[in-house]
Formats: structure tokens, C-alpha cells, sequence
């Protein structure tokens, strides 16, 4: 038999010839796994990503019917998920309190339109806002990290330019 047709060897970083893994191969992928296994623990632990399902009250739910009546999902995001004219509103309520969460709603401000609530609804939305920031914490960890340029997406804190 001519030895043109034995089977051409193959040849791979991670396998020997005999297609058995080497020991330091081995090695490697066992790093690389648990590497693996621990980061994915670490992520689903993260309450700031999972979170708790909204508990909401009646008022709530009256606040959450305002919510979409009025498309403040087409500006505002909770957990960085919506439009993205307006500031995220998960964590609003521990941010500026809820008298000026009111506030704002009542009398619009910069770019947020004014829009005509009835006093009933701005208490039920400030109710919703509040409940809806027991659920989780965005940015999570406090993502991008302090010491990253323009870490803080907070709109009291963008320079004068960027307001309007
Ligand atoms: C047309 C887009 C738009 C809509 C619709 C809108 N907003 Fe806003 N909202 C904004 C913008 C822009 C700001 C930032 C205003 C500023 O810079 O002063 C803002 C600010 C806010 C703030 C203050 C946030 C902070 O961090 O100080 C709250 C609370 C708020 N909006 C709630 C709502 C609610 C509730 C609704 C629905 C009833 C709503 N908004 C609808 C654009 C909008």
C-alpha cells in the first residue's frame, strides 16, 4: 500500500497526533472552565442585574397605566431600556426624591415636556417610580467605575452644552 493514502495527520494546537488532549492542555481548559463556571456565578448572583419582580400597589399599577398612556417609555429607560432622550428613571426616586420627582412632572423641565397631568396621576406615577426603584439598581455596580471619564449619567451633572 502506498503511503500516500494513509490518513494525512492532522495538526492541531490543542491535540497530539494520537487526538488525546496533553496534559498541559488539559491543564489549560480545566482554567478556562472554572474561569468560566465562576464568572457565570458571579453574574446571576448580581441582584443589581437580576433584580426582584416589581411589587407593585394599586396606586402602583394606576402609575403604570400613566406610564404608558403618556409613552414615557419613548424618553426615559428603566435598567437601560427604552428611549434615550430623557435620563434612566429606575433609581430616579433616590436620586432627586419624590417631591421633586412631583416637581418635575408637574412643570416639565429642559427638554422633559410638560405634560398636562392631573394631580391624581403624578401621585400614582411618583408611586410607581418609587416601586419600580426597589426592583434592582441601574447602572449596576456602579458601571462604568467613578474613575471613568463622564461616569456619572446623572443630568444635574452633564456640562451646561449638553442640556437644553
Ligand atoms: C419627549 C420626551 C419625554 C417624555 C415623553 C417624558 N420625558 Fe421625562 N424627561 C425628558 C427629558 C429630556 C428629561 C431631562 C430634563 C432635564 O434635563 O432637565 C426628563 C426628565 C424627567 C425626570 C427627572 C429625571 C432626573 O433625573 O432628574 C422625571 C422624573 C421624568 N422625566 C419623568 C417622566 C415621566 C413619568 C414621563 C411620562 C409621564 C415622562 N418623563 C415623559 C423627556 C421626556
Amino acid at each position: 500500500m502506498s503511503s500516500s493514502l494513509s490518513a494525512p495527520s492532522i495538526k492541531s494546537p490543542l491535540l497530539t497526533p494520537d487526538q488525546s488532549l496533553s496534559l498541559w492542555n488539559r491543564r489549560i481548559l480545566t482554567v478556562l472552565g472554572c474561569g468560566f463556571v465562576l464568572m457565570s456565578l458571579a453574574v446571576f448572583a448580581d441582584k443589581g442585574v437580576t433584580g426582584e419582580a416589581a411589587q407593585l400597589s394599586p396606586e402602583g399599577i394606576e402609575g403604570q397605566i400613566a406610564w404608558r398612556q403618556h409613552n414615557c417609555v419613548t424618553c426615559h429607560q428603566f435598567f437601560g431600556m427604552g428611549g434615550f432622550l430623557g435620563p434612566d428613571l429606575t433609581n430616579v426616586v433616590d436620586r432627586i426624591g419624590p417631591e421633586t420627582v412631583a416637581w418635575v412632572l408637574r412643570n416639565g423641565r429642559g427638554s422633559m415636556p410638560k405634560l398636562d397631568l392631573s394631580e391624581i396621576e403624578i401621585a400614582n406615577l411618583v408611586t410607581y417610580l418609587a416601586e419600580m426603584n426597589q426592583t434592582g439598581k441601574f447602572p449596576p455596580n456602579d458601571w462604568p467605575p467613578k474613575w471613568f471619564p463622564d461616569a456619572d449619567f446623572s443630568p444635574d451633572t452633564l456640562p451646561a452644552e449638553g442640556r437644553e
